[in-house]
């Protein structure tokens, strides 16, 4: 997710389950090509499993981009087909190539015969005046005729003229039951639904059907929601991790990421809602809101921002 997902916050949700699968923010064919590659793309091995989500629908650029992101070691690279925003529909990528299946097509048919890990593609269910069944079974057909299997569909349709990119995050209705028929009607394929989906229960009701969740916006508003992925989906034994032993594993990372010039809001910033609902959240979110930008602030900070939720919990709790 842009502005969102960059490696400190897939850092810190790595740090709470081990085996979700974490995708980066999108990144252009152009800026992979072109751009400064250590701040675009580069991660810390401690976020495998991760994939790179590309923005473009140029095949040469894109299997380029998917040869790159092979060698710096991505788990999966995936196209993004869903991104209704201006500036991505000039550059002709993001969900406007919805309504080009064939170019898609191009598109994932040359990443998949660039490299060998996984090639995905995140999409909508149709945009704008498209009759949604057909759209997305047109599209993933048409599209996995390259031999691509792993889609992940957010389950809504962009409207790309008259509502914002937020508003197409919220507004067109949830379709879990197309996503649900694409599987019944593909079962040799691997379908990930996406939307709206906000608690492990939720996701287990889609896996029972479905082969994968994917959340967005539940993930990093409450990313402690992730705390029993590895128990529940994984075969993990281990009992979730506590929001402080979160805080703990954190501290050893910011220690050294301060200490290399990267200023503590950039981290702290995606740890903000690791409190929510929880007594003394809102302590956290200020402390860390007030403190985290002043010149030389480090892992003090969210030690002292952690002190304050534990009083009030303790004070809750008497
Ligand atoms: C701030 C923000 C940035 C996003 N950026 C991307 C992106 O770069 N690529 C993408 O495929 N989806 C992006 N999305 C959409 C989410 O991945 C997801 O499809 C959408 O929010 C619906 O899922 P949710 O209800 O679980 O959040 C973004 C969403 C938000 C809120």
């Amino acid at each position: 997710m842009m502005e969102w997902t960059d490696r400190h916050c897939r850092f810190f949700l790595r740090q709470i389950s081990r085996h979700c699968l974490l995708y980066t923010e999108m990144v252009t064919t152009g800026a992979v090509i072109h751009g400064d590659r250590d701040r675009l793309i580069g991660f810390d091995p401690a976020e495998h499993p991760v994939a790179l989500q590309l923005g473009g629908s140029d095949p040469k650029a894109l299997a380029a981009c998917a040869r790159i992101a092979e060698s710096w070691g991505y788990d999966e690279v995936n196209l993004n087909v869903g991104c209704p925003s201006d500036r991505v529909q000039s550059g002709r990528f993001g969900a406007c190539l919805m309504a080009e299946p064939d170019l898609v097509a191009r598109c994932i048919g040359a990443m998949r015969d660039a490299v060998s890990i996984p090639v995905t593609v995140k999409s909508r269910i149709g945009i704008d005046d498209q009759e949604e069944w057909p759209a997305l079974k047109g599209f993933v057909d048409t599209v996995a005729e390259t031999g691509a299997t792993r889609f992940i569909v957010h389950a809504r349709k962009a409207i790309l003229s008259g509502l914002s990119p937020k508003e197409n995050r919220d507004i067109p209705p949830l379709r879990y039951d197309l996503v649900r028929r694409l599987k019944a009607e593909r079962p040799d394929l691997t379908v990930v639904i996406n939307g709206g989906i906000t608690t492990l229960d939720a996701a287990e009701g889609h896996l029972a059907v479905l082969d994968g969740v994917m959340l967005g916006r539940a993930g990093y508003q409450n990313p402690h929601v992730l705390a029993d992925v590895d128990r529940r989906f994984f075969g993990g034994a281990a009992p979730p991790v506590t929001r402080d032993q979160v805080v703990a594993r954190m501290l050893p990372y910011i220690e050294r990421e301060t200490v290399r010039g990267v200023p503590l809001k950039a981290i702290t910033r995606h740890m903000l809602g690791l409190f929510q609902g929880m007594p003394g959240a809102k302590s956290w979110r200020r402390h860390l809101s007030e403190n985290a930008h002043r010149p030389g602030a480090g892992p003090e900070v969210v030690e002292t921002a952690l002190a304050l939720v534990r009083r009030q919990a303790t004070a809750a709790a008497a």
